[in-house]
């Protein structure tokens, strides 16, 4: 398998509304300029989303990392920030700590790590509270046959 290129590397404001989503339209019309699967490109897009809100409504700061190699995708989101203590309790839908800013925004659903977890082919997930958290999600081409 080939290295993987790093295409973008983004940095993520903690609690900053103005500017959240950026990142992952960024990666959206890179893939898109890329000619990808456009299926493949919207699973990304989504769960590209949910993870730069995730360390907007979450985190202190962080980034967002695409690489593409011969076998597909791989978005990295990582941050500092509180980290999540009980990782099988995050993933539950419908479960969240947002604030109450976050909430009157629409935030806070409960919904990004299970939709995280619906639309990647591969997650990992390496958090330690109060260092912060790293969501790596890949994503695989399409096989043609
Ligand atoms: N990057 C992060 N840093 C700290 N906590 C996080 C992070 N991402 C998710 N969490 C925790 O996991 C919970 C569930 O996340 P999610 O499913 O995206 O729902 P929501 O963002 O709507 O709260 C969050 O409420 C938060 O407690
Ligand atoms: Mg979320």
């Amino acid at each position: 398998m080939s290295q993987p290129r790093v295409l973008l590397e983004i940095p993520v404001e903690g609690n900053n509304f103005t500017t959240a989503g950026e990142a992952a339209s960024r990666v959206k019309r890179t893939l898109q300029k890329l000619g990808i699967d456009s299926a493949l490109i919207r699973r990304v897009s989504i769960a590209t989303y949910e993870a730069e809100m995730n360390i907007v409504i979450h985190a202190e700061y962080g980034k967002i990392v695409l690489q593409v190699d011969a076998g597909g995708v791989t978005v990295l989101a990582e941050d500092r920030g509180k980290g999540i203590p009980d990782l099988n309790q995050a993933m539950t839908a419908g479960f969240s700590t947002a604030s109450d800013r976050a909430r009157a925004m629409g935030f806070g659903a409960g919904m990004g790590l299970p939709n995280i977890k619906k639309c990647t082919d591969q997650l990992e997930i390496d958090t330690q509270v109060n260092v912060g958290t790293k969501v790596v999600m890949k994503f695989t081409y399409p096989t043609t046959s």
